[in-house]
Order: C-alpha cells, then sequence, then structure tokens
C-alpha cells in the first residue's frame, strides 16, 4: 500500500465508512456464520466490524508488517492471524462459513490472479457458505491515489459472470459508491 493507503485505510472515518456502508447491509442481507475468513484485512477497517459478527475470525493477509500489526493488535481476542497469499489458501476445503474481501481485489495485480482469489474463496467455502465483499469502481481519482501501488480496478460489468465461471451459484452485485459482491457456494445435494 503506498502512503495514502495507509493513512486512509486506518483512519476513523473509514473503519466508520466501511461499517455503515458496507459490512452492516451486507451483514443484515446473509448469515456470515460462525467461522469468517477475512483475506486481505490490511490495517483491520473491516475487521473491526467482523469480530464482532462472527465466533471464528481468521485473517489472511500478504503483507508482513500488517500481519504483525494485526497480531499485536488482536493478541487474544479470539482473531486469528495468518501470513499468505490470498490467490494459494492454507486451508482445507470447506473451513469457513463466509469469506470476505474488503477493497481487497484492486490490488491484486492481474485478473487472472483476482480469479484464483474468487476460485479459492469458493474452495475454503462449506457448500452453502458466502463469499461477500466491495471494491472500489473505476475511476481517475481512484487511479491517481494509487500513485506507485498496485491498481487493477475489477470491471463492473464482467465481475457477475466472473463469480459464476468460478462456480458461485447465486450471485447479487449492487453497483452504487462501491462495488457490494454476494456470491454464495451449491448447497450440497
Ligand atoms: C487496501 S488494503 C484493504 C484493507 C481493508 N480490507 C479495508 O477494507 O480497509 C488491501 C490489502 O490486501 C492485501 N492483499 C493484496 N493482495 C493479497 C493477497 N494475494 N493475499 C492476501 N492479502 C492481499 C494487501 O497487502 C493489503 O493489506
Amino acid at each position: 500500500m503506498n502512503r495514502n493507503h495507509a493513512r486512509l485505510c486506518s483512519s476513523d472515518r473509514w473503519i466508520r465508512y466501511i461499517g455503515k456502508d458496507v459490512v452492516a447491509p451486507i451483514s443484515q442481507r446473509v448469515r456470515l456464520g460462525r467461522r469468517m475468513l477475512e483475506v486481505g484485512p490490511g490495517p483491520g477497517a473491516a475487521t473491526e466490524h467482523l469480530r464482532h459478527l462472527v465466533a471464528d475470525l481468521t485473517l489472511l493477509e500478504l503483507d508482513e508488517a500488517a500481519v504483525a500489526a494485526l497480531e499485536e493488535r488482536y493478541a487474544g481476542a479470539g482473531v486469528s492471524v495468518q501470513a499468505g497469499d490470498a490467490t494459494a489458501m492454507p486451508f482445507p476445503d470447506a473451513s469457513f462459513d463466509s469469506v470476505g474481501a474488503f477493497t481487497v481485489l484492486h490490488h491484486v495485480p492481474t485478473v487472472a490472479q483476482q480469479d484464483r482469489i474468487l476460485a479459492e474463496a469458493l474452495r475454503v467455502l462449506r457448500p452453502g457458505g458466502v463469499f461477500v465483499g466491495a471494491d472500489s469502481l473505476p475511476a481517475t481519482a481512484v487511479h491517481d491515489f494509487h500513485r506507485g501501488d498496485v491498481y487493477n480496478p475489477v470491471d463492473p460489468g464482467t465481475f457477475f459472470t466472473r463469480l459464476k465461471t468460478v462456480g458461485f451459484a447465486a450471485v447479487t452485485i449492487e453497483q452504487d459508491e462501491e462495488l457490494i459482491f454476494i456470491a454464495r457456494k451449491a448447497k450440497q445435494r
């Protein structure tokens, strides 16, 4: 993350925004269940809300400095922090009731790597589990904000099909200030 991000993503304003406009509307629409995985938590803006909504929250973060800060912050708080890459998640199949990715996908350099994350989210979900999250919509101002950083915004026009193509059964995409998605893994027959 560049300096712009480090400042914004750990600010009280961003934590409030993620809670009110992203996590709350999603959690009102779907059951996140007991066991949740959050990928790319960064400084933990979504984590701050998710940890009160599920019994067992696991974080998977690529950046070692962010992992160290999260470990320190959540020591003894019932949140498990793991270093790793969401394109190859270090968890067995069907480990979680829900997986969340908040403001992460546009930091993933290629569409193929983004699709690996979608496929991995599907694999680690139990049947009937949900993959939820949000991402910024492509915009010049957002592009400029990412100067010197990875910026690969998700195309809202194809995201539904990409989630369906990796195998999600039911997909809802909402496009307002951000792209918000809810994708359900099929229940076992
Ligand atoms: C902008 S931050 C998002 C922070 C937080 N989720 C939020 O909404 O404020 C994106 C985070 O995703 C992490 N990330 C990027 N690619 C990843 C990957 N392949 N696996 C795990 N984490 C990744 C980055 O290291 C960064 O901490």
